[in-house]
């Protein structure tokens, strides 16, 4: 076809572009949906603990990802800050993932096991008693705050039904009972420390 008549008809045009964009972005996405290396768990990943499934909630309910991505980039920059860069086999049971971009404060990908829990709740309850020049706001609600151990495992079971995560039946069973009255602060901690601790820190 002589392209000029492309050129002059901007319906074609527009037409043909988005034609062009659409299977070209399909190229790009379609493989990754059924490669193994973006699909399946790495080695050692397993579905979050009840009380760090908890504690993620409470995460995404505080608005944590506001200020920390949950992502580190393969830079060199990044790499000796943080630890070894992301692998996308690290989130496959993170429903809906943490990624983000926003820093304000320091990516959290790799954060578990970095400080003592005790640490972390003076942390939470008042950032500026351990880094005094912080602008992160206190959290001293989650400090008073129980879990109700039924709402969490109804959450658990929905991951399994509908997002396919492998929980079993005995974990799912248990999960009331293991978080049951504890605080906020409790799970939000067990999920910070288990944050990037399934691929060795090269650091
Ligand atoms: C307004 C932005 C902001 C929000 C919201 C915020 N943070 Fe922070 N966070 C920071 C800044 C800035 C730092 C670095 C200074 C410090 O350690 O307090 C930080 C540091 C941290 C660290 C230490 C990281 C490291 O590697 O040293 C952790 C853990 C953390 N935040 C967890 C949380 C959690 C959990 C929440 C939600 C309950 C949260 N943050 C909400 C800004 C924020």
């Amino acid at each position: 076809m002589n392209h000029s008549v492309i050129e002059k008809n901007i319906g074609l045009m527009a037409v043909l572009i988005a034609l062009v964009i659409s299977v070209a972005g399909l190229v790009q996405i379609v493989p990754m949906l059924f490669l193994a290396e973006t699909n399946e768990p790495l080695e050692g990943v397993e579905p979050y603990a009840p009380l760090e499934f908890a504690g993620r909630d409470i995460y995404v309910r505080e608005g944590c990802y506001n200020c920390h991505s949950q992502m580190i980039r393969p830079f060199r920059a990044e790499t000796e800050r943080y630890g070894h860069y992301s692998l996308a086999g690290e989130f496959v049971y993170d429903r809906p993932f943490q990624w983000g971009s926003k820093r304000t404060g320091p990516d959290l990908a790799r954060v578990g096991g970095r400080y003592t829990d005790l640490w972390h709740e003076i942390h939470l309850l008042n950032p500026r008693d351990v880094v005094p020049e912080s602008n992160m706001p206190s959290y001293p609600w989650l400090a008073e705050r129980t879990l109700d151990g039924e709402t969490v495992a109804r959450r658990m079971r929905a991951q399994r039904r509908w997002l396919n995560v492998p929980y079993t039946d005995e974990q799912l069973e248990q999960a009331a009972g293991v978080v049951d009255g504890k605080t906020e602060m409790e799970a939000i901690i067990a999920y910070l420390q288990s944050l990037g601790t399934a691929v060795e820190r090269t650091r």
